[in-house]
Formats: C-alpha cells, sequence, structure tokens
C-alpha cells in the first residue's frame, strides 16, 4: 500500500461524533508529507491543526487543500498584536473556511474583541460561517504560570466574545465553572508511556475526556508513535 492511501476498511470505523473531537497536529513545513499523514489517519481524525510551522511554509494552500480531505481546518496562529493588526488579519483568516482560530487571551479584551469582529467581516464577505475563535490561556509547556492566571484569562475570553478556550486538562474544571459555554480544547495529550517532549502539563486522552474535554488536539503521541494507525485508534477509543 501506498503511504499516501487510507487504510482500506478502516474509513467510517470510528463515528463522525468521535472525529469530531480529535485534532491532529500537522506540525511540518512540508505540505505533502502533512496531507500524506492526515490522508492515513483520516479513519481517526475529523479535524487538521495547521500551525505556525505549516502556515509558515504553505499558507492558505494548506487550508484549502485539507479542506478538499474532508477535515475542517484548525488553523493555530496563536495571533498577539495590537487590536487593529489582529483585526486586519482575522479579517483575511475569516474568509479561509477554517473551522477554528486561536488567539491569545494574553492579547487583552480588545485585541480579542476586535479579532472576533475581524473573523466574522471575513467570513460574512466570503459567505461563510464565521470560525470559532479560540482564546489560548495558557501554554501547555508552562508549568510557570501563578494559579489566578487561567481563571483571569477565561474571564478575557468572556469579555472578549470568544467561541471556546484552549487550555490544559488540569484546568477543565476551572473552565467549566467560569465559562460553561465556551468550547473547551485540550493539547498536551499522550498516550500511557508516551514522552511528554516539551509538555509540562499533559494528560491521557481518557483524563481530558472525562474532565469535559470538547476537542483534543493530538500530536507526536501519534504522529510520532511506532504505529501511527494503532496509536490513533487508541485514542479514537478513549474519547
Ligand atoms: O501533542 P504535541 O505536543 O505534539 O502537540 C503540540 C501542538 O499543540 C503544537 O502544535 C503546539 O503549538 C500546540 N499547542 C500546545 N499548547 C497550547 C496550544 C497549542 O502544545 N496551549
Amino acid at each position: 500500500m501506498a503511504e499516501a492511501e487510507a487504510p482500506s476498511g478502516t474509513d467510517g470505523v470510528v463515528d463522525d461524533e468521535v472525529r469530531r473531537r480529535l485534532a491532529l497536529v500537522l506540525d511540518t513545513d512540508d505540505l505533502v508529507e502533512a496531507h500524506r499523514l492526515a490522508t492515513r489517519l483520516r479513519p481517526w481524525f475529523g479535524v487538521a491543526k495547521v500551525g505556525l510551522e505549516l502556515f509558515s511554509a504553505a499558507g492558505p494552500d494548506a487550508v484549502g487543500s485539507l479542506r478538499d480531505l474532508g477535515y475542517q481546518v484548525f488553523l493555530d496562529l496563536k495571533l498577539f498584536d495590537i487590536p487593529t493588526t489582529v483585526n486586519r488579519a482575522c479579517r483575511v483568516l475569516g474568509a479561509l473556511g477554517v473551522e477554528y482560530l486561536t488567539l491569545h487571551a494574553m492579547g487583552g479584551v480588545d485585541m480579542l474583541r476586535a479579532g472576533v469582529e475581524g473573523l466574522e467581516e471575513g467570513a460574512a464577505r466570503a459567505g461563510l460561517p464565521a470560525p470559532t475563535s479560540l482564546a489560548v490561556t495558557v501554554l501547555t509547556s508552562d508549568d510557570s504560570a501563578p494559579p489566578h492566571i487561567v481563571p483571569n484569562r477565561v474571564r478575557v475570553a468572556l469579555e472578549g466574545g470568544c467561541g471556546g478556550l484552549v487550555l490544559a486538562a488540569a484546568d477543565l474544571q476551572t473552565a467549566r465553572e467560569l465559562a460553561p459555554r465556551l468550547k473547551r480544547v485540550v493539547p498536551g495529550i499522550r498516550l500511557p508511556g508516551s514522552d511528554r517532549d516539551d509538555q509540562a502539563r499533559s494528560a491521557s486522552p481518557q483524563e481530558a475526556a472525562a474532565n469535559g474535554a470538547d476537542l483534543l488536539v493530538i500530536g507526536r503521541t501519534v504522529t510520532k508513535a511506532e504505529d501511527p494507525a494503532a496509536a490513533a485508534a487508541a485514542v479514537a477509543s478513549a474519547v
């Protein structure tokens, strides 16, 4: 079987509802390699996450071509700049047809609101639904943030009009209490026995799902596994 092919007989074994809760991290500078991985792991994933590396390399083409493979696209650019600049960037990004876009909650209420408005304007101009804006609370590589930071950033995200939060599994309860209507997106997921790499606040897929994660961001625990398809199946069976 060519590497780019999806394994036969496995497409559709996982419910669409589960697949829409699993975002596949495509951290590479090579769109061909990203496609190979996305095609191979499509049976378990409904969302493809394009981060700084792939977007820097391939730009909007990465978004369009992953949509063509049937994925919802999660554009993880973690925007953080003055409100006008974020608004103008979001007007462009809102027209690309992505499902999710990240902005840093550290940027404050005005910045988030400017971003959300930009996304709505851009999407309306393109005749598309507006992407869900996700506020990044604290990076999961950072275990030094004082305890008041996450609740503060959740409040900032609410006031800024964001549709969701990116947070560590350990902060899910805070999010459920303070902002029950916001979508909860959790990176730093590791299967038992998997290397933590640079993730300081990791959790298993079971822990994240049981604590109320709506969308799990799945990276190296699957993409660098000896058998990525088996690891993907293990993740999917846990949520
Ligand atoms: O699972 P893995 O560590 O490989 O996933 C890393 C991905 O998750 C990276 O693309 C990183 O940018 C993203 N991410 C994160 N922590 C956040 C937000 C996003 O690790 N708070």
